[in-house]
């Protein structure tokens, strides 16, 4: 029997850990897993609607650590993870994507001699202001095991030094909880909430800061979505930190009300069912989610993804993904191309082992 501590910490973990927790519950005389919640992200809308939407049990252990600067916020996790680590002397932890919390509880492993594996490891956006890009960086060179997504990230790896057999291609497991709660996710309503219906629409998530804590960029992404908002109605529901952003910066295209006088209309933060709802009937995805990108991917969306670089290549390789930037007059026209093609999904192609089984073959190869 295996000990497993499963670490989630900000929203983008939840829908990564849930299907590996439910396999691992599958296998239950092999698996012991507990979910550690380090409480990086907290709010209801960002946290705990995640639980219930992916039918995940609240967490074993909750280390509430909230918001802080990057030093101190991973300082506190670590702080508060080590005896927890001490005291359940797990076989395995296991961490996904590349957020604080996932380089924190890494980091507490590796230094007490404890196994780790990281789930969605060797992305590489090769810019490192992005403090994402450093938790990758780092988390892969102390990890145990790397669960890989897809073969350049088998590559980014080797190139680091990472001995192949520490390396094990398995899929990604993000789509494992996509293509199990699509069809529950219809039973949503957001779509009539919302007033929109068919296509007819697009969906912006905005909250890298690089884009949103950057008045000029933040302002000039906001006048290329006053432009497409007059061809297409835009639903955009915000991030607590873009939310803040916008009221700092005064930036009026986007009041924070409801619907802009542009016809924007901005929104809390959905739970897992309603976003999905919301996004796989958009006719355009607008964001800077590393997520998003692969999930549009598979569902055939176009995607224009505000930034200069992505970890995630192979969604442009295959998928529908279009990297833009953030100059205005280009997201304008990338809009505006998509919006005027008959055809707007690209033919889209799912990328290897993209196919809702990863979690299977991540507790394989944990038994091993
Ligand atoms: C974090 C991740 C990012 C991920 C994103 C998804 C890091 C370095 N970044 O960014 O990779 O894409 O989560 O959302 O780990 N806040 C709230 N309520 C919350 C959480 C945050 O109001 O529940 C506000 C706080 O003002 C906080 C700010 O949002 O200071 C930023 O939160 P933080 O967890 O530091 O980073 P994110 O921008 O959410």
């Amino acid at each position: 029997m295996l000990k497993v501590l499963l670490i989630v910490g900000a929203r983008p973990n939840f829908m990564k850990v849930a299907p590996i927790y439910a396999e691992m519950k599958r296998l239950a005389s092999e698996f012991a897993p507990m979910i550690v919640h380090t409480g990086q992200h907290y709010d209801a809308a960002m946290s705990d609607t995640f639980f219930d939407d992916l039918g995940m049990p609240r967490p074993d252990i909750y280390l509430g650590v909230g918001s802080a600067s990057h030093a101190v916020q991973t300082a506190k996790i670590m702080t508060e993870f080590e005896p927890v680590v001490l005291r359940e002397k797990p076989d395995w932890v296991v961490v996904v994507g590349d957020v604080n919390s996932t380089i924190a509880c890494a980091l507490v492993c590796a230094k007490l001699g404890v196994r780790v594996a990281h789930v969605e490891a060797g992305l590489r956006s090769r810019d490192r202001t992005m403090p994402e890009e450093v938790n990758r960086i780092l988390t892969d060179a102390i990890s145990y095991l790397l669960f890989t997504t897809s073969q350049d990230a088998d590559e980014n790896l080797r190139q680091q030094g990472i001995p192949a057999e520490k390396i094990r291609f398995v899929g990604n497991i993000m789509i494992d909880s996509l293509l199990e709660h699509l069809k529950i996710a219809e039973k949503s309503d957001i779509r009539e909430r919302l007033g929109v219906s068919g296509s007819d629409y697009a969906v912006l998530t905005l909250h890298r800061p690089s884009n949103v804590d950057d008045r000029a960029i933040f302002t000039g992404i906001a006048d290329a979505l006053v432009a497409i908002v007059e061809k297409l109605p835009i639903i955009f529901p915000v991030h607590p930190r873009t939310r803040a952003k916008i009221i700092e910066f005064g930036i009026d295209t986007l009041p924070t009300g409801r619907v802009s006088a542009f016809g924007i209309q901005l929104i809390e933060p959905l739970g897992y069912l309603d976003f999905m709802r919301l996004y796989s009937g958009a006719k355009l995805v607008l964001t800077d989610s590393g997520g998003l990108q692969e999930e549009t991917t598979v569902l055939g969306i176009p995607c224009l993804t505000l930034r200069h670089n992505t970890e995630r290549p192979i969604t442009i390789k295959m998928g529908t993904n279009i990297l833009v930037g953030t100059d205005p007059v280009k997201i304008k026209q990338a809009a505006f191309n998509i919006l005027d093609s008959d055809n707007s999904a690209k033919s889209a192609n799912v990328p290897p082992l993209w196919d809702g089984k990863t979690a299977v073959r991540i507790c394989d190869e944990l038994l091993k």
